[in-house]
């Protein structure tokens, strides 16, 4: 069987190349309210529109449980989700402590249930997003939009260049993506189940919920209703570009006294992503970037780099996809590597240097999973404390990106190397200003939502 596309939304199959995005944010006024918005949103982009796509916007929606509930969804259907999605965003899990603490999010502006609803806008052009969005505004009348930022507007994300990647930091995204099988032919070496993704065809080995299987009528149609979906993590982190710079500067010439100012800050930055900041993997090319692989995926760990002397241990990309390394025995029987989509764009405008303008920045991030606690929350707690591989040799060291205010974390960052392993005291980079999780719903459920069905 291959999947329907054009019933599954267009961010969840592509990272469609649409230098600006808006994420308007809604709070449902009253069940009639939300259905005539979902009615008159201008048409969603779908996974079968081609990457070329003429449109000048394109547009995808997520609700939240919350947006569930506030549409009047029946509850003994809306009983049949799991904890995690129903739940608020476990803040001890993500390490949301201290300025990244949940009463901050959201610039203090809303609370997090006030959440319902979003509407990704992506747009070739500020006309074409201001177009769309008045669309939406005029359908979501008798909703509430929550407007977060400290200007009191929209969370807005921008392209740095003129070609989509770059991150603030500098490094660049959008490299590593999992290889998705979206039929169900045998999965070859490398592959991933589109069931990691979508939901509605859970299995025993690869299950989701809700299942789209039961006795129980109410059980069946909460299946429906998701079939298609996804669930979106939508992160909203604060980068201080500032302090980065400054680390580097600093702590740069201190860990690799050997080197020139700008290559120590260059070969730091690189070990605390696994990648320099074109792209090049170290484990690749552990001296310098390599034009030639700053796209390159395909490495591992294990044989190539055991004692971390190219890649460290906790760098951001062998915490968050360690590849081939030895995990604990308990993950590995647990499905292993969990992957995610990854969908990001930055916001704010880029900095340079080691001073703050005071302007809000960082990275709008959407990852995308069928089992919030199987892949999402697993990735998030493994960047808190790394004690998921026997392999690395501190068990409460912590993923640079993380929030260094989790109680038993480490700031200490390792950076082994041929005369002796080095060390670096971690500062906060990575603050986070709101989470909310969404249900990206299929096509067919999106409409039946607006004609009132599941109620
Ligand atoms: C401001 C915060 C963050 C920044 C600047 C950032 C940046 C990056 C960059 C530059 C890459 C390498 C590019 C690539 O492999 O495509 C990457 C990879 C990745 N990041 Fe992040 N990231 C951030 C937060 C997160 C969070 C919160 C997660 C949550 C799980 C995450 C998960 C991943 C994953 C799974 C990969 C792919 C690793 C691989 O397959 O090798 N990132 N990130």
């Amino acid at each position: 069987m291959a999947l329907d596309l054009t019933d599954i939304q267009g961010l969840i199959h592509h990272f469609y190349p649409y230098p600006m995005t808006r994420h308007l944010l809604f709070q449902i006024g009253n069940p009639a309210a939300g259905m005539n918005l979902l009615k008159n949103l201008a048409p969603l982009t779908n996974a079968a529109d081609p990457l070329s796509s003429t449109r000048e916007s394109l547009l995808n929606v997520g609700i939240t449980y919350g947006g569930l509930k506030a549409l009047g969804v029946k509850t003994s259907i809306l009983k049949a989700f799991p904890d995690d999605f129903r739940d608020e965003p476990a803040q001890i899990t993500m390490g949301d402590f201290e300025a990244s603490n949940p009463s901050k999010w959201w610039n203090g502006k809303f609370k997090t249930q006030q959440v319902h609803l979003v509407v990704h806008l992506f747009g070739k052009s500020v006309e074409a997003l201001e177009q769309v969005t008045a669309i939406v505004r005029t359908a979501a009348v008798g909703n509430q939009e929550l407007l977060p930022t400290i200007k009191q507007g929209p969370i807005e994300g921008k392209w740095l260049g003129d070609t989509p990647g770059e991150l603030h930091f500098g490094y660049h995204d959008g490299i590593s993506h999992p290889a998705i099988r979206w039929d169900d032919d045998p999965i070859q070496e490398g592959e991933v189940d589109y069931r990691h993704f979508i939901l509605g065809y859970s299995t025993g080995e690869i299950p989701s919920t809700p299942p789209a299987f039961g006795s129980d009528p109410d059980s069946v149609r909460a299946g429906e209703l998701v079939r298609n979906g996804t669930y979106s993590i939508f992160r909203w982190l604060h980068q201080d570009v500032a302090s980065f710079n400054s680390f580097l500067n600093t702590e740069g010439p201190k860990v690799f006294p050997e080197l020139s100012l700008k290559d120590a800050e260059e070969l730091l930055a690189a070990k605390l992503m696994g990648r320099w900041r074109d792209g090049t993997p170290l484990v690749s090319s552990p001296t310098a970037p390599n034009t030639a692989l700053s796209k390159s995926d395909n490495f591992g760990y294990a044989l190539d780099d055991p004692d971390g002397l190219k890649c460290p241990f906790s760098a951001h990309i062998r915490v968050t996809n360690p590849r081939d390394q030895v995990l604990n025995h308990l993950i590995t029987l647990t499905g292993g590597v969990p992957r995610v989509i990854r969908r990001g764009t930055p916001y704010g405008p880029k900095l340079t240097g080691t001073v703050d303008d005071g302007e809000e920045r960082g990275l709008v991030g959407m990852f995308l999973c069928a089992n919030i606690r199987r892949q999402y929350y697993k990735l998030a707690a493994w960047m808190k404390v790394n004690d998921f591989s026997p392999a690395f040799p501190n068990q409460h060291a912590q993923d640079p990106l993380a929030n260094r205010k989790t109680p038993d974390a480490s700031d200490q960052f390792l950076i082994p190397t041929a005369t002796g392993d080095r060390t670096v005291t971690l500062p906060d980079f990575v603050i986070t200003k709101g989470t909310a999780f969404f249900l990206l719903p299929g096509l067919q459920t999106l409409q039946k939502l607006a004609d009132g069905g599941f109620r």
